[in-house]
């Protein structure tokens, strides 16, 4: 039977999770499919940005890394993220960028494994993923290798030489997500390492690092945490990692006792060693605003209504000319539905031109992503109807779409 748009208002209607939309701004006419690589903006974030701007900073001036409690807000937000990922307390800090928290985390896990010289991963990975990991080993000189394997052979590629498996959780261009607890166990039983990435996960769907006993991970704070542009990103290192876990930048924030300016270093006692400087108080208050709001909703019922979103779209698209690259099974599809067309480009920037928002990732892929606090079904079926108008007509092919910008 066809899927109308009455029933997907009616979806709407029926939605435990649909009081969330008042909370964000999004601009009339636009419907969001991009919320997974930059989340939309809460409405409690510009009043917020002015208290931190005029009262702590313009009247507080210094005093408010005491009296604002700045100097405690990468742990007090890694915490509330650490509620949202599974980590018990203590185990999560906010810090820097996910890439700078990948060369950390790295370093870390190839000392915690001397013997051992190989970081495992997948050729399809997110690139910064892979580009810090051989930054690293050419920094260190000390023969380690980057193994990226595809997708398929990582299970039997982990051995006794792998020092670290490094893997995202959801891969950003097709969505498919590892089973989590079957590649840690592996992992572990092989007496590697795990690093999750969980950029497209985290604020996704719910996580269980601590239940699995997961040893690394690192995530971003823009996307589905909405946390604003460039919003600093956050670790993870499990509890009993983290007396032995070195983090290379060795930065004043990390030391045990930064206030006392001793002229070495000693490395702070839990995970506050993972921080190396200044964070960026600005955008670690708009984080916070982002992750308090996604700490109202249960993540069991965010992760009901993306897969009933997801699996609606690709239901939808399933009769047009476009090729899903997502995988259908629930328990192998992240957030988002990716589409491959070789027009993907201009058939993107036509559908952004009619408002709705997805992005493009090279060489021929629509990526759309899907975020249940501040997306309803009846959109989802819209953007159908205006991709299948965009196609009908061959609007795209004109030549206003055709040329591409830098960030796609
Ligand atoms: C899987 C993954 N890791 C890392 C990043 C980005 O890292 P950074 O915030 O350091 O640019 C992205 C960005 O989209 C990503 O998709």
């Amino acid at each position: 039977m066809p899927i109308t748009r009455p029933a997907c208002v009616l979806l709407d209607e029926c939605d435990s999770l649909r009081a969330f939309r008042d909370r964000f701004t999004l601009p009339d006419g636009v419907i969001y499919l991009d919320g997974n690589s930059l989340g939309a903006l809460p409405k409690a974030t510009p009043a917020r940005m002015r208290e931190v701007v005029e009262k702590e900073w313009g009247e507080g001036l210094i005093r408010s890394w005491n009296a604002c409690g700045w100097i405690d807000a990468q742990r007090r937000v890694g915490e509330k993220i650490g509620r949202l990922i599974g980590a018990k307390p203590g185990e999560t800090l906010v810090a820097d960028s996910t890439s700078i928290n990948l060369f950390k985390l790295l370093a870390a896990a190839l000392k915690l494994r001397p013997g051992r010289k190989t970081i495992l991963s997948e050729a399809t990975n997110f690139p910064t993923d892979l580009y810090i990991a051989e930054g690293l080993i050419g920094l260190l000189g000390q023969g380690h290798r980057l193994r990226a394997v595809e997708p398929d052979d990582v299970a039997t590629a982990i051995d006794c030489d792998t020092a670290v498996v490094m893997l995202t959780h959801v891969n950003y261009r097709t969505g498919r997500m590892w089973n989590m607890r079957q590649i840690t166990e592996l992992a572990q039983r092989k007496g590697a390492l795990i690093l999750w990435d969980l950029a497209h996960s985290a604020g996704a769907m719910p996580i269980e690092l601590a239940a699995l006993d997961v040893d690394l991970a690192v995530g971003c704070g823009y996307k589905y945490l909405n946390g604003g542009p460039g919003a600093p990103a956050f670790l993870y290192v499990a509890e009993r990692l983290q007396l032995s876990a070195s983090v290379p930048l060795s930065g004043w924030f990390g030391h045990a006792d930064p206030f006392a300016f001793e002229p070495t270093y000693r490395p702070a006692a839990g995970i506050a060693r993972a921080a190396a400087g200044t964070p960026p108080l600005l955008s670690l208050a708009a984080l916070e605003v982002g992750v308090d709001v996604m700490l109202e909703a249960p993540m069991d019922e965010v992760r009901r209504k993306s897969l009933a979103q997801t699996s609606l779209f690709a239901r939808l698209i399933e009769q047009d000319d476009f090729e899903i690259v997502s995988p259908r099974a629930d328990e192998l599809r992240g957030s988002q539905v990716c589409l491959r067309h070789p027009g993907a480009w201009p058939i993107m920037q036509a559908l952004i031109a009619r408002g709705v928002i997805g992005d493009f990732r090279a060489p021929d892929i629509l990526r759309f992503g899907f975020t249940p606090l501040y997306l309803g079904y009846a959109e989802v079926w819209d953007a159908v109807a205006t991709l299948r108008q965009v196609m009908a007509s061959g609007s795209w092919r004109d030549a206003a779409y055709q040329s591409r910008s830098i960030v796609t």
